[in-house]
């Protein structure tokens, strides 16, 4: 049975760069608190009105196409994850589409909060797995500032905007592709990470608007909580089910949320420093697009085969674990 295995990837990383100076002219912070409690030095930011996260999805798969040599006709589905959808529907996943001329081909939007990538590839890879598809285009992007609120200092620090696509195929190697993963869900992580208005509960007024309820709310001490034992569990939990010792793992590629929660992680696990990638202080915490923008980044670094453990903790709450081995 093929598995999936990541055969491209690329990015669309807006040009503005908006710097942790120009955030202490928003709100009551200092670079100082940012550096120290979140890692974060500055993040893109999409500035333009009127574009949304499909301007860099269909931005990011134009570049992948081209890198991969792939033609718009041999994609069988594309799936984006997103937690800020250009509107509400359709689906951000067939603007893309239409941006970028895939006709013939279906696909949807995965909303798992920062773990937006481990569950829309473990979604794929069973498509893959099925025998359904063949090539599939993977889009992870969040216009996170589209929901942030500039006037709140607990929150605004914090996000970034970005977009990775990626050609996943089927595999049949044992030294690359998508090995293992577990995944879980907790429904009582909707009441410290959401965006409150806008949706069938509370849908838009005046006093929504006035409220701020269209941004994000975040109970950022108790996330933190959740997130730092959550993500270590289950990342030790992948170790020991597949008999991985430190030495057997090339990097842990975590979720970008906080340089303390990720530290944590990586070292839970008995790894180093230097097997622990991070690019925070780079782009800040881009939710489901942050793991995509770690491979991304760092994809020079890899050798075919290596084994990485990728980890997240997200809105819902959502949080896992892959093992999976390089294999471009
Ligand atoms: O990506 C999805 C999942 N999300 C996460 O994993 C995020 C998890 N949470 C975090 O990363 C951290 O909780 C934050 C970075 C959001 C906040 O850091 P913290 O160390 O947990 O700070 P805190 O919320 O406990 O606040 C500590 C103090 C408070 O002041 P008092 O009450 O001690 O006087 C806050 O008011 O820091 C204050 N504070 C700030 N001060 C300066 C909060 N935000 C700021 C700020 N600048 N931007």
């Amino acid at each position: 049975m093929k598995r999936a295995v990541i055969r491209g990837i690329e990015a669309s990383i807006p040009e503005y760069v908006l710097n942790n100076q120009e955030i202490e002219q928003l709100v009551d912070t200092s670079d100082e608190w940012i550096r120290e409690r979140t890692g974060i030095v500055e993040r893109h930011i999409l500035k333009q009105d009127g574009l949304g996260t499909s301007e860099m999805g269909a931005d990011a798969v134009r570049k992948l196409l081209a890198a991969t040599g792939t033609s718009v006709d041999e994609v069988d589905m594309l799936v984006c994850a997103t937690v800020t959808p250009d509107m509400l529907f359709p689906a951000t996943a067939n603007i893309i589409c239409d941006k970028v001329g895939i006709k013939n081909v279906w696909g949807f939007d995965i909303n798992a909060g920062c773990s937006g990538f481990i569950y829309s590839f473990t979604a794929v890879d069973a498509f893959i797995r099925a025998g359904r598809a063949k090539k599939i285009i993977l889009v992870c992007g969040e216009r996170m500032s589209g929901i942030t609120d500039y006037t709140d200092r607990n929150t605004c620090p914090l996000f970034g905007d970005a977009a990775v696509a990626m050609l996943v195929e089927g595999t049949d190697d044992p030294n690359e592709g998508l090995i293992d993963y577990e995944h879980h869900v907790d429904g009582i992580g909707r009441h410290y990470l959401y965006q409150k208005a806008g949706g069938s509960c509370y849908p838009p007024t005046a006093e929504t608007v006035a409220r701020r309820e269209h941004f994000i709310y975040q109970d950022g001490k108790t996330v933190f909580k959740y997130a730092v034992s959550n993500m270590a569990d289950v990342s030790v939990a992948m170790m020991e089910k597949n008999n991985l010792k430190p030495e057997d793992i090339a990097y842990l590629i975590p979720h970008q949320a906080n340089l303390r929660i990720l530290a944590a992680t990586g070292h839970r696990m008995g790894l180093s420093d230097d097997k622990i990638l991070v690019n925070i202080e780079r782009f800040g915490n881009t939710a489901g697009t942050s793991i995509p923008l770690v491979l991304w980044d760092f994809k020079n670094r890899f050798k075919k085969g290596d084994n990485l453990i990728i980890s997240a903790f997200g809105a819902g709450f959502t949080w896992g674990a892959l093992y999976y081995k390089w294999g471009i």
